[in-house]
């Protein structure tokens, strides 16, 4: 029997669909919000589709293409978006309100040197004069726009043909085909879908900016990443001046990289060598410190790793971790306590990442392990170690993938004693440990 058609309701806030009318959207809770939307068997064409076999594509046959690129001078942008960006790609930078992303935009703009449209439903051109002032940014290249309208941005952009079209903050945008406010998933789909399809004919990079709201106010980022190329985050606290950019979807490139930038005073500066923004050897040295190293994408970085280890006063012992996976933290105390008979049943242990970075790797595990022990003992590592290492439950202590690259970065940090699993390398000075009694014998 064929399908009937059917009508459906579709909120315009939330994009919830319902087979009824209702005056009040069930998922959401706004009023008058259902519109009556045609299904898709309604919709679709009836007439035979006509068939043009070269549609068809054979990939023996095709030609690699050459994407065409925009620099923008700032390595650490270019790296993360995998040198450079295409050109009639649409990108995406997400990132909380007032992390930066406003500011990387301009210093990025500046520094491609083409001519450069930046539409912004966000700020007046006078606010936005202030901080090119502030940054210092001749920006002789950038044209504003202050408009939340998307057709007439569209229409702009035709016009002027700039090289890179920037929009502040897609969130703010409306189109007039819907009539909810802007800010719904609707319109910020319908924007991003319209932006796409001039990228894409007029060969044009556009970088969108979203807001990341916590309590989901406005729809955020996440419900455009399967529209955009690429998909950037900024990142960092507000308290911390270094802002990470991470890049989470690239057509066009990996998404390993890293970049890293300090915030100062005259905006965003990359941070070339990141071990020396995590540790710093000129601090006196305590116990309860370890340093380690961590891999972000290609580039090897060194972080310190702090225990506190103190008596448990009342009940069970606690265990608290920033920057650090908690049941990893348990598992490694339990490995201590049964393999190298460390009295850790009635210690407090609190573990923090120095520089509010977060793991997610094992290499760090014997660098945990000792600088417990470390606490512990009250007794201090030797500045100039570095340790490396997986800890297995049997207190064995495993290979990490890619440790030449971080014996090199220790090397040229002049450490002395390199603290790692056996291995197969031609590296020399390093102290190699089969398992945890041995790496303890070795520290202390
Ligand atoms: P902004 O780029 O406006 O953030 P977003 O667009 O992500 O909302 O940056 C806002 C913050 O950055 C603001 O708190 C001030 C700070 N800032 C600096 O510290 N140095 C600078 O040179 C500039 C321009 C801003
Ligand atoms: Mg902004």
């Amino acid at each position: 029997m064929p399908k009937q058609n059917s009508i459906i309701y579709n909120c315009t806030k939330c994009g919830a669909q319902s087979a009824k009318w209702t005056g009040r959207c069930i998922e959401c809770g706004s009023w008058g919000t259902m519109l009556q939307e045609l299904s898709e068997n309604q919709s679709a064409d009836k007439r035979k589709i006509k068939i043009d076999k070269n549609q068809l594509i054979d990939f023996q046959k095709k030609q690699p293409e050459n994407f065409s690129r925009l620099q923008t001078q700032i390595s650490e942008f270019d790296r993360v978006v995998g040198n450079g960006l295409v050109l009639g790609s649409l990108t995406l930078l997400g990132g909380e309100p007032g992390i930066g992303k406003s500011t990387l935009i301009l210093q990025i703009s500046q520094q491609i040197k083409q001519p450069v449209l930046y539409a912004s439903g966000e700020e007046s051109a006078s606010q936005i004069k202030m901080r090119i002032d502030r940054l210092k940014l001749p920006l002789q290249n950038l044209k504003f726009l202050a408009t939340n309208n998307i057709e007439k941005i569209i229409a702009f952009a035709i016009e002027e043909k700039p090289s890179l079209l920037i929009i502040d903050s897609i969130q703010t945008l409306y189109s007039n085909e819907l009539p909810s406010e802007a800010g719904s998933v609707n319109q910020v789909r319908i924007c991003t879908v319209k932006l796409l399809e001039i990228a894409k004919k007029h060969n044009l990079s556009i970088i969108i900016i979203g807001h990341v709201t916590k309590d989901g106010q406005v729809a955020g980022p996440k419900s455009l990443e399967h529209l955009v190329d690429t998909v950037l985050y900024l990142e960092g606290s507000k308290t911390d001046n270094y802002r990470l950019l991470r890049c989470v979807k690239n057509r066009f490139g990996s998404t390993n990289e890293l970049g890293i930038f300090d915030m100062t005073g005259q905006g965003l500066i990359e941070v070339k060598n990141p071990s020396e923004l995590f540790f710093s050897q000129k601090q006196e040295p305590i116990s309860g410190s370890a340093i380690t190293c961590i891999m972000e994408g290609s580039r090897p970085f060194l972080i310190e790793i702090q225990a506190l280890v103190s008596k448990t006063l009342f009940g069970y012992p606690q265990r608290k971790t920033a920057g650090f996976d908690l049941n990893r933290l348990q598992m490694l105390i339990a490995v201590l306590i049964k393999r190298a008979d460390t009295p850790l049943v009635n210690q407090d242990t609190h573990l923090n990442i120095v520089g509010g970075l977060k793991i997610t790797e094992t290499a760090p595990d014997l660098a945990v392990c000792l600088a417990i022990i470390s606490s512990l003992k009250n007794k201090i590592i030797l500045p100039d170690t570095l340790i490396l290492g997986e800890v297995g439950l049997g207190g064995e202590i495993r290979p990490v993938y890619q440790i030449d690259k971080r014996i090199e970065e220790a090397q040229k940090l002049k450490f002395k004693n390199i603290i790692t699993p056996v291995i197969k390398t031609n590296k020399s000075g390093l102290i190699m440990v089969k398992n945890i009694n041995e790496a303890i014998k070795q520290i202390f």
